[in-house]
């Protein structure tokens, strides 16, 4: 990661070296924040930042299930997102907005520490690198299943429950896979461990419900409407491990991951072992759209 020149912190611009935070912060030791990852396109417009209240809403929604009071309201947190791009004069790339505990308290409770409020940003590639994007992805279930609802909150982005993701993705790279398919603690699919996954069979496209315990991704909502207006049925079901092994097409998104193709799972492959039509066209739908080459949801860009 090449770093910028400034940090949004706490309404205030920082160079990026003197973004520091004490080590008692409560966050640091318990996991105890919310965050959002965002990106901009460049445009010929200039650079647009996609569905940046709706990523900055689900920031909101985060800290209000995590119990986090931010003094921050979506209009604020807009402002500053698309200033941070602005000032570090980026047209495109990747921004970071977390909020966590600081210090006041090393107790559990978190009552008395102060509440700090960051954004950052920075260039950022394919998550899951040109080829996977070009070629496809090979996936493998994990041993971790993902968080249950009975004990976290798999639909809030809490800095904490990561380490979920964290095992799942290192276990995944280990074995020499790319990512990680994790399942929920019934066994049904879930979702990557930093992506929604869809599949297709019969020209069929179907993702998990958000209560199988999955993220509700704004790529996942973003995808799911230009599918449908493109006329696929478009189905959200429990999905069994089998269904990706009888799936024709499978393919992942999420704002780092884009919309990524998956090529092989668990050592099978995927339909033909290659990108299939309804995902290219899951591609070109998301990324004309996000890049303004199509016009199709000109609300979805925000512009810097
Ligand atoms: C666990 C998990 N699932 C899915 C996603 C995809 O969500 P989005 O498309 O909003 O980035 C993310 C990324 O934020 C994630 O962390």
């Amino acid at each position: 990661m090449e770093p910028t020149e400034l940090i949004w912190m706490d309404g205030t611009l920082v160079p990026w070296d003197e973004a520091n935070v004490h080590v008692l912060s409560h966050g640091l030791h318990y996991g105890t924040g919310a965050f959002e990852g965002i990106r901009a396109y460049e445009t010929e417009r200039g650079g647009a930042i996609f569905r940046l209240t709706d990523h900055m809403r689900r920031l909101v929604r985060s800290c209000k299930a995590l119990g986090i009071p931010l003094e921050w309201s979506v209009d604020d947190l807009v402002k500053a997102g698309k200033e941070i791009l602005a000032v570090n004069r980026l047209t495109s790339g990747y921004i970071r907005p977390i909020v966590f505990y600081g210090t006041g308290s090393m107790g559990l409770n978190p009552a008395g520490a102060n509440i700090h409020t960051i954004i950052a940003s920075w260039e950022w590639g394919a998550y899951l690198g040109e080829e996977g994007l070009r070629d496809g992805i090979r996936i493998a279930t994990s041993s971790w299943r993902r968080i249950d609802a009975g004990s976290m909150m798999p639909n809030a982005k809490g800095t904490g429950a990561y380490v979920n993701s964290v095992m799942a993705k290192q276990e995944a790279l280990r074995g020499g896979y790319d990512e990680a398919l994790m399942l929920n603690s019934q066994g049904f699919i879930a979702e990557g461990s930093g992506e929604n996954l869809f599949l297709i069979r019969d020209g069929v496209v179907s993702t998990p419900p958000i209560t199988a315990g999955v993220l509700d991704g704004i790529t996942r909502s973003s995808v799911m409407t230009l599918l449908r207006e493109d006329g696929f049925d478009v189905r959200e079901h429990a999905l069994a491990r089998t269904d990706i092994y009888y799936a024709d097409e499978a393919f992942f998104t999420g704002t780092a991951a884009e919309v990524t193709p998956i090529r092989e799972v668990d050592d099978r492959p995927v339909g033909e072992g290659k990108p299939g039509p309804v995902t290219r066209r899951a591609q070109e739908l998301f990324m004309g759209t996000a890049t303004g080459r199509l016009d199709s949801h000109p609300e979805w860009l925000e512009y810097v």
